[in-house]
């Protein structure tokens, strides 16, 4: 199969405000995973506010029907716009199918999938498939999940010209490889989170690819550094000291959540302009190649040239060198400690300058392994192996 690959040669931005205010989801569905906290639940709430139906795809159903019932209240939306459906647990093939079963057969259409839920420092184990939880949780689970409800996400774009599906993705992904996708699966070390979140931005690009013409936008996303439960399994980052720092430092998921909630209404925002008669795609730009154009948004410094410009010497160098060489550990500590100073300086930058990097998101370029279409492409399968939708050898979920 042959691809075009757009990426964006400037950096985009978008207002948030303007784009948050002017669109409506009234009459639409979507689907937030990891909504019992942080991002996902801000998520939720926004999209609520939209007027959206908002299922919310939790592994733990109490929790997810106390925290529907409170966004209700919070956003005065009437009682059963927000829902919680079967247990979802990423780390169980078995529960994505039987949840997405559960979804395709109540939900004729979804309109906006939102694969937000992930983890990191998470203990070492694997899935009776032998895939790594941290890659099955933030990868293959939430690829698998988009497989498994092709049907209702197609049948949005076809009812209503477009259906989006987000992926929560990180500036890690800038500082990661994937030189084998069976050995991304099945093994386990210092760059895995890293790598998963460089995973979410290829199928990201493989899904638009796959499902583009057919109207279906897809993004990933860089949410910035955000104070939320995803450091708690972690012995520093949890201290009382860093804790501390953290939340001096890190945005507030409902600060936080604004990049995501671009990358999930742009696509409607478009659409709606675009029957406005204005601009072959409706972004305002003059281009009309919505259909072709990938894409990836972030905010604040983690949008700017010192981060999004940076980082293709050391993807090289990764990919051709091997995962766990000296070099390789000195190279991926350095990114990681410049990353962490980037966060804690991007919360208090943007409170603070108001005009520059205050309210907005950009569509910005990915990280050059980003668009690795081999690469792209055997994800894809392992994700429909996983979601059932693939039982031949060849394609087996693991080796
Ligand atoms: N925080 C940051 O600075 C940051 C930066 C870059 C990217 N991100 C990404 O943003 C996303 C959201 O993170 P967050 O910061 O909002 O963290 P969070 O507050 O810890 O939220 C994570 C969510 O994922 C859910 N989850 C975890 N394991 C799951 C599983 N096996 N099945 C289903 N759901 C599961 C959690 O559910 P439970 O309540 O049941 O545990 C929770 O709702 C993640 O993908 C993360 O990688 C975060």
């Amino acid at each position: 199969m042959a691809f075009t690959v757009h990426p964006p040669t400037h950096t985009r931005w978008l207002s948030d405000a303007d784009i948050h205010a002017s669109t409506d989801l009234t009459g639409k569905t979507a689907l937030v995973t990891g909504a019992t906290s942080g991002l996902g639940r801000s998520c939720a709430a926004a999209l609520a506010r939209r007027g959206a139906r908002v299922m919310l795809g939790v592994r733990n159903v109490e929790a997810g029907a106390r925290i529907a019932a409170a966004i209700e209240a919070e956003t005065g939306c009437a009682p059963g716009t927000v829902t919680v459906g079967l247990p979802l647990d990423l780390a169980s093939n078995e529960s994505v199918r039987s949840f997405a079963k559960d979804v395709v057969g109540k939900c004729p259409r979804l309109d906006l999938l939102v694969n937000n839920a992930g983890v990191n420092f998470v203990p070492k184990a694997f899935t009776p498939e032998g895939v790594g939880v941290i890659a099955q949780v933030n990868f293959l689970g939430p690829a698998a999940l988009t497989r498994a409800l092709e049907a209702p996400i197609l049948a949005a774009a076809a009812h209503a010209g477009v259906a989006n599906v987000v992926h929560v993705s990180s500036v890690t992904h800038r500082y990661a490889s994937i030189p084998s996708v069976a050995r991304f699966l099945t093994q386990w070390d210092a760059g895995s989170y890293a790598a998963t979140k460089l995973a979410n931005v290829l199928f990201a690009y493989e899904c638009h690819r796959r499902w583009g013409a057919q109207g279906v936008r897809s993004a990933a996303v860089d949410p910035g550094a955000i104070y939320s439960n995803l450091w708690d399994n972690d012995r520093v980052f949890s201290s009382p000291p860093m804790r501390a720092i953290l939340g001096l430092t890190y945005a507030p998921p409902e600060d936080g959540v604004a990049a995501v909630v671009t990358a999930s209404l742009a696509p409607f925002h478009e659409a709606t302009k675009r029957k406005g008669g204005r601009d072959g795609d409706g972004d305002g730009d003059g281009d009309g190649d919505a259909a072709t154009r990938l894409r990836f948004y972030a905010r604040g410094l983690f949008a700017s040239r010192l981060v999004a410009g940076c980082a293709p010497g050391l993807r090289d160098e990764l990919n051709d060198g091997v995962a766990q060489s000296a070099s390789w550990h000195l190279n991926y500590y350095a990114w990681g400690i410049a990353t962490l100073a980037v966060s804690m300086l991007d919360w208090p930058v943007r409170a603070c300058s108001r005009g520059r990097f205050a309210g907005r998101t950009a569509e910005v370029r990915s990280s050059p392994a980003s668009y690795d279409e081999a690469t792209a492409c055997e994800l894809w399968e392992k994700a429909g192996a996983a979601a059932g939708r693939v039982a031949r050898g060849k394609e087996m979920l693991v080796g």
